[in-house]
C-alpha cells in the first residue's frame, strides 16, 4: 500500500460528514464504523420534539432495533416503533396505508419525527409517509445497505410502486440527518452487497475516474467488508450524489446522470419480472456495461473502457453480461418495448447516459433505434452462445 493509501485508508475510519447543500433544506450526511451506538445524541439536537417514530422491516428489527432505541432511550429521546415485513412487497399503497394508520394511532404531533432504519424499502416508503402525513413530518434516514447508504437514503427521493410499475407514486422530501454505519454491513449478505457495489463503481464511471482506479484495487477489500475500505467507498460515493443532488434537486438536469445503466437495467428488470431473478444493483451492474458497449459502438468510447468495466464487475462476482437472461426467452424488441415504458422516456425518445470515457458521461436522447438494436442482438447472440467476452 502507498503512503496516500495509507493516509485514505487512516481518514476513512474516523468517519466523515459530508454536507448536502439545498439552502434551507439542507442536511448532513454522517458515514462512519459504529455510529448507531450514538445514533440519539447524533439525532437530538435536529429534533423539533424529543420524540421519534421508528419505522423498520423484521430483519433489520431483529439484528439492530434494540441497538439504535437504547442510543434514543439514552439521549431522553421518547420513542416507538413499527416494523412492516422485509422485502420489495412492502412498498405498496396497502402498506403505505397501514403505516400512515400506525403512526396516526401513536397520537403524534407534526414535530414528531419519522425514522427509517433498514434499506431502500423502508427508507422510501418512510420517507413517502413522513412527506404526507401532517401534511409533512421532518424524518431520518438510517440506511442499513450498501445500496441504501449510497444511494437510497440521499436525495429525498421517496415513493411506492404501483401496478403501474415502480416507484411511480412519491414525492421528493428531504430527510433532516442520514446516518450510515457502515458496521450494519457486517449482516447483509454477499448478493445485497454486491448489488449495492454495483451503485458505488456508478460514480467512479459517471465522473470520478480515479475512484473508479481506486475500486479496481480495493474494490474486492470493500465487498471483504474492510470497515476502512467500505467507508472510504460509501463517504465518497455519498458526496458525489450530494453535490449532484445539490446542484439539480428534482432531476431537471445533471442529477440524470446518476441514472448510469439505469435505462438497460429496468428492461432487463421488467423481462425478468423485477426481483424474481435479478436485483436491482446486478441490472445495474450488466446495464453500465452494455451503456459503455453503445458508447464504444458509436465512437464515444474507447472499447478498452467498456472491456475495463466488464472486468472488473467480473473479476468480483457479479453479472456483467446478459448471460443472466439464459433460460429467459427474449429479444432486442422485448427489451427496446421495456425501455419505451420507463420513466425516463422524453416525448416518445428513450434516454440514456453515455460515456466519452470513464467518468465523462453525458446525457443523450437521440440514440438511433438501429444502433441499439445492434448492441443487443449482439449481445444476446454471445452471451446465449455461452461465450460472453472476455
Ligand atoms: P431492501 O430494503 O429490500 O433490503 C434488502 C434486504 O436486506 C431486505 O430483506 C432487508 O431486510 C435486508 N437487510 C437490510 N439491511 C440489512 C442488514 N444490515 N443486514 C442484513 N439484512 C439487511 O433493498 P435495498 O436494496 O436496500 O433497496 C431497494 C429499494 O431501494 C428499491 O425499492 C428501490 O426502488 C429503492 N431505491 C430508491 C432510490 C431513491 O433514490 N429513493 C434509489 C435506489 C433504489
Ligand atoms: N437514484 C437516482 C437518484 O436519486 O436520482
Amino acid at each position: 500500500m502507498t503512503a496516500a493509501s495509507r493516509k485514505a485508508f487512516a481518514e476513512a475510519l474516523t468517519g466523515e460528514r459530508i454536507r448536502v447543500d439545498l439552502g434551507e433544506r439542507s442536511y448532513d450526511i454522517e458515514v462512519g464504523h459504529g455510529l448507531l451506538a450514538g445514533a440519539g445524541a447524533r439525532i437530538r439536537p435536529l429534533l423539533a420534539q424529543p420524540r421519534v417514530v421508528v419505522i423498520t422491516d423484521e430483519t433489520v428489527a431483529d439484528l439492530y432495533l434494540e441497538e439504535l432505541t437504547t442510543s434514543l432511550a439514552a439521549a431522553g429521546i421518547i420513542h416507538a416503533a413499527i416494523v412492516l415485513p422485509a422485502g420489495e412487497g412492502t412498498k405498496d399503497f396497502p402498506h403505505l396505508a397501514d403505516l400512515c394508520d400506525q403512526v396516526l394511532a401513536l397520537g403524534i404531533e407534526r414535530r414528531t419525527t419519522l425514522l427509517a432504519l433498514g434499506g431502500g424499502v423502508i427508507g422510501d416508503i418512510t420517507g413517502f409517509a413522513a412527506a404526507i402525513l401532517l401534511r409533512g413530518l421532518e424524518f431520518v434516514q438510517v440506511p442499513t445497505t450498501l445500496l441504501a447508504q449510497v444511494d437510497s437514503s440521499v436525495g429525498g427521493k421517496t415513493g411506492i410502486n404501483t401496478k403501474a410499475g415502480k416507484n411511480l407514486v412519491g414525492a421528493f422530501h428531504q430527510p433532516k440527518l442520514v446516518l450510515a454505519d457502515t458496521a450494519t454491513l457486517t449482516t447483509l449478505d454477499d448478493r445485497q452487497l454486491r448489488a449495492g457495489y454495483a451503485e458505488v463503481v456508478k460514480y467512479g464511471l459517471l465522473g470520478d475516474a480515479p475512484f473508479f482506479d481506486w475500486l479496481e484495487e480495493y474494490g474486492d477489500a470493500v465487498l471483504r467488508r474492510e470497515p476502512a475500505a467500505l467507508q472510504r467507498a460509501v463517504a465518497v460515493s455519498c458526496r458525489a450524489k450530494a453535490a449532484v443532488v445539490a446542484a439539480d434537486e428534482r432531476e431537471g438536469g445533471i442529477r440524470a446522470l446518476l441514472n448510469l445503466g439505469h435505462t438497460f437495467g429496468h428492461a432487463l428488470e421488467a423481462e425478468t419480472g423485477f426481483g424474481a431473478v435479478l436485483l436491482h444493483g446486478e441490472a445495474v451492474a450488466v446495464g453500465m456495461v452494455l451503456a459503455f458497449e453503445l458508447s464504444s459502438r458509436l465512437g464515444l468510447a474507447a472499447a478498452e473502457d467498456a472491456a475495463r468495466v466488464r472486468r472488473h464487475l467480473r473479476s468480483l462476482g457479479m453479472p456483467a453480461d446478459l448471460s443472466l437472461l439464459a433460460g429467459c426467452p427474449t429479444s432486442a424488441d422485448a427489451l427496446i418495448a421495456h425501455m419505451r415504458t420507463d420513466k425516463k422516456v422524453r416525448n416518445g425518445r428513450l434516454t440514456f447516459v453515455l460515456a466519452r470515457g470513464i467518468g465523462d458521461t453525458f446525457v443523450c436522447h437521440d440514440v438511433a433505434e438501429s444502433d441499439l438494436r445492434a448492441l443487443l442482438e449482439e449481445a444476446l447472440v454471445v452471451t446465449t452462445a455461452g461465450k460472453p467476452k472476455p
